[in-house]
């Protein structure tokens, strides 16, 4: 069968996704007129793929592969260990999978890098690199990878070795925060409720909720919309049921201004160099609720 990256089989030397790819004709909400009316609303009005059973099914198999390579990845960081060496351990998990990691020259400037490795008080889309890790080091780990076509995102903490209390609070709160908007997510409930969820968890433990970087849509390309921002917003697009996105709440300690790295151009560090933590899980609204597709669990 044709793949979504393989050529078009019309001749155009495209790609079968960005030609005759049946977007339109593939709708879920259990194939109903009502659910393909919808469907087919959410991509014209806000640029949104409602996806079908099938797509659904495919996501999850991306989503699957990305949370066993993040735990893979994760067992393997503690003191002496290089982000790099990790990001080694996990590329090389992606071939033997048949997938691709989807960091790898993604976006401008092309990422370098196949996972994010975020130390301490960088935000998020750290690079790996050569630095041993140390105890008392925070890390995020995160992994998108893309099999057969489709794509799975998630992030988790590690601790190496006993952290002292602001880091503790980031990754706690952090964790709460995600767990806790997951938990409300139902068809109906507007994109903001999330943002409400984890700005009054974490004003409520003295941190600060980043705003300069959000969740997204994900499934049939890494950032797809909607945008779901962590923070108050005032988003009233209702969730549906075939949505699938991330939430990734980043937490800081300190003050919420983050500072772009100008020589490499990704790492989004702290402006006051407090810590920061962040968790992501890939999740699906359900008729009645949802699924969370990345299925890592908590280890800290
Ligand atoms: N995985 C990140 C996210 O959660 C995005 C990383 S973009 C990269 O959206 F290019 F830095 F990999
Ligand atoms: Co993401
Ligand atoms: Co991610």
């Amino acid at each position: 069968m044709i793949g979504r990256n393989d050529e078009c089989w019309c001749g155009s030397n495209k790609k079968w996704k960005k030609c005759h790819y049946p977007h339109s004709g593939e709708f879920n909400s259990n194939d109903t007129h009502k659910g393909k009316d919808l469907a087919q609303e959410y991509l014209q009005k806000y640029d949104i793929y409602v996806k079908s059973q099938a797509q659904i099914t495919k996501i999850k198999a991306a989503c699957k592969l990305a949370s066993k390579i993040l735990d893979q990845t994760c067992a393997q960081a503690q003191a002496g260990v290089s982000t790099q060496y990790l990001n080694d351990f996990a590329h090389n998990l992606h071939i033997e999978a048949g997938a691709i990691p989807a960091p790898l020259h993604y976006g401008k400037p092309p990422y370098p890098k196949s996972i994010c490795t975020s130390l301490n008080d960088v935000i998020c889309h750290g690079i790996p690199n050569d630095i041993p890790l140390k105890e008392g080091d925070i890390l995020n780990i995160d992994v998108t990878c893309i099999l057969d076509g489709y794509y799975g995102d998630c992030s988790r903490m590690v601790a190496i070795g006993p952290i002292n209390k602001e880091r503790q609070l980031v990754v706690d709160v952090s964790y709460e925060c995600l767990m806790r908007s997951i938990a409300i997510l139902k068809p109906n409930i507007p994109v903001c409720a999330i943002g409400e969820v984890i700005e009054d968890y974490a004003a409520a433990h003295g941190c600060s909720v980043v705003n300069q970087f959000v969740g997204h849509g994900v499934g049939l390309k890494f950032h797809e919309g909607p945008q779901i921002p962590h923070h108050f917003n005032n988003n009233q697009i209702k969730l549906i049921p075939g949505m699938t996105f991330t939430i990734e709440p980043m937490i800081n300690a300190g003050v919420v201004q983050a500072v772009i790295d100008q020589q490499d151009g990704w790492t989004a560090r702290t402006a006051d160099r407090k810590a920061s933590a962040q968790w992501e899980h890939t999740v699906c609204i359900t008729e009645h609720g949802y699924e969370i597709l990345t299925t890592w669990t908590r280890s800290m």
